[in-house]
């Protein structure tokens, strides 16, 4: 077995890669500026070297607001990046895990996104993601898709650590109450991707348990200072998604569910995996 971790400097694949390095598994991993995913002759000529067994597409353009000014970009990295993997993989009989979001739903559901649900994207980042997924699913139907939300992690900026670094420097902090998600440890995330090495098909991930972005503020709010960590926030009032103003709309119910991937793995609550994340911070 040999793993290639696409996007070895994001979130997602600083976890990957760290927890090969820990369990000994044979990998290579590339950032951007090794292989760019939307030249297919870079994926080639990279394939044909080094001839991994199993591709993990943790390479994506993530920039939600942005997208919606750089479309013709996200589209070329989350769409036909994509499908280039899916040719190489499909070319070298290569297994293909390739990562996706909850930006792919509207968010209008009363009830947890299963993974069979209608996708309809809001946004220009989850037209490309989800451009990609039915472009990876045609090319290689064997592949695995992963849909994730709301991912924490100690690779790099994401929203748990850009929340704490408002509480560590503003009085008040408000938070929207009506959007709704479960939070993703990347490492867990990193974990559950070893486990599906084999596996075929739409599968959700995310921590256990469902919580507004209010609720989040507030579970860092009182994390935080339980660990010592110093906060300047006296007061976290909710607030209304529509209070802000955002390039990209997001969707309001983000929750996945996660049945289907529970029959394979167990998944943990969101608790520990976020005091593990600030244990690691502090
Ligand atoms: N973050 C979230 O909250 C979230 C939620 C749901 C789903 N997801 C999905 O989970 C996956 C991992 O996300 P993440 O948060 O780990 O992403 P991230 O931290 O933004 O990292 C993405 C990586 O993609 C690489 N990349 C971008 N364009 C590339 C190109 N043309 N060729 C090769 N590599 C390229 C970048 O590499 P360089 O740094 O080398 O330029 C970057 O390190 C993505 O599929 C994302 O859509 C993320």
């Amino acid at each position: 077995m040999k793993i290639w971790i696409v996007g070895k400097r994001g979130l997602l694949g600083s976890a990957l890669l760290t927890l090969c390095e820990k369990r000994k598994i044979p990998f290579v991993a590339t950032s951007s500026s090794q292989v760019d995913i939307i030249s297919s002759e870079a994926i080639l000529n990279f394939v044909e070297r080094e001839r991994p067994t199993h591709i993990i597409n943790c390479a994506a353009y993530t920039a939600v607001d942005l997208a919606e000014k750089e479309k013709e970009r996200a589209f070329a990295v989350n769409a036909h990046g994509a499908e280039n993997l899916a040719r190489v993989a499909r070319d070298f009989s290569s297994r293909l895990i390739h990562l996706s979001t909850n930006y792919v739903f509207d968010g209008k559901s009363r009830t947890p996104y299963q993974e069979e649900d209608v996708a309809h994207p809001l946004s220009v980042y989850g037209m490309s993601k989800w451009e990609g997924e039915k472009r990876v699913t045609a090319m290689l139907p064997q592949a695995c898709v992963i849909r994730t939300s709301w991912l924490f992690g100690e690779g790099g900026k994401n929203f748990v650590s850009s929340l704490l670094h408002v509480l560590k420097t503003e009085k008040i902090v408000r938070a929207a109450t009506d959007q709704r998600g479960r939070i993703t440890s990347a490492k867990d995330l990193a974990e559950a991707i070893l486990s599906l090495l084999s596996a075929e098909g739409v599968f959700h991930f995310a921590n256990q348990g469902a919580l507004s972005r209010y609720e989040i503020a507030r579970a860092i709010d009182e994390a935080a200072k339980k660990k010592g960590i110093s906060v300047k926030t006296e007061q976290i009032l909710p607030a209304l998604a529509s209070d802000f103003i955002a390039p990209a709309a997001r969707p309001d119910m983000s929750v996945l569910a996660t049945d289907k991937i529970e029959k394979q793995l167990p998944i943990r609550s969101w608790e520990p995996a976020f005091e593990e994340y600030l244990d690691a911070l502090s």
